[in-house]
């Protein structure tokens, strides 16, 4: 009698454990919030920028904020062909990748035509803040 009461306890003690357990995990790798990833982060503010301009954000992954005097447009200052990052030349109004010469343009067209275009990053404005959507690890 006394071995079916404690069978029984852990029966159900083994059967609510891994219930318990199936919930945790599938809340961890279900819930987004629990990983590191993507996710906005707020850059910069508008009011900073009142002509056209370009800056660049030394953070990873790093990035170029173009404002073209209307509209902002987020580049990465990753180069596509190697990774090198990415300098701005001011004077010729171009990226210039220190490693093997390719230019861009300030839409991130490549202006020898060797390498992909650079790769835009999504930008939205909320309460005159800037935000810019980081993926993982550049
Ligand atoms: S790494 Fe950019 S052109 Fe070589």
């Amino acid at each position: 009698m006394k071995y079916t009461k404690l069978i029984k306890f852990f029966f159900w003690f083994f059967i609510f454990f891994w219930v318990f357990m199936i919930f945790v995990f599938s809340f961890i790798y279900i819930n987004p919030s629990f990983e590191e990833g993507p996710k906005w982060e707020e850059i910069d503010k508008v009011e900073n920028f009142v002509e056209i301009q370009v800056k660049f954000y030394e953070i990873s992954p790093p990035f170029f904020i173009i404002f073209n005097g209307k509209e902002f447009l987020t580049l990465s200052a990753i180069c596509p062909f190697r990774r090198a990052i990415l300098k701005y030349d001011k004077e010729n109004k171009v990226f210039v990748c220190p490693s093997h010469g390719e230019k861009f343009d300030l839409n991130g067209n490549p202006l020898n035509r060797k390498v992909n275009r650079l790769k835009k990053l999504s930008l939205t404005i909320k309460g005159g803040n800037i935000y810019v959507f980081l993926g993982k690890g550049g």
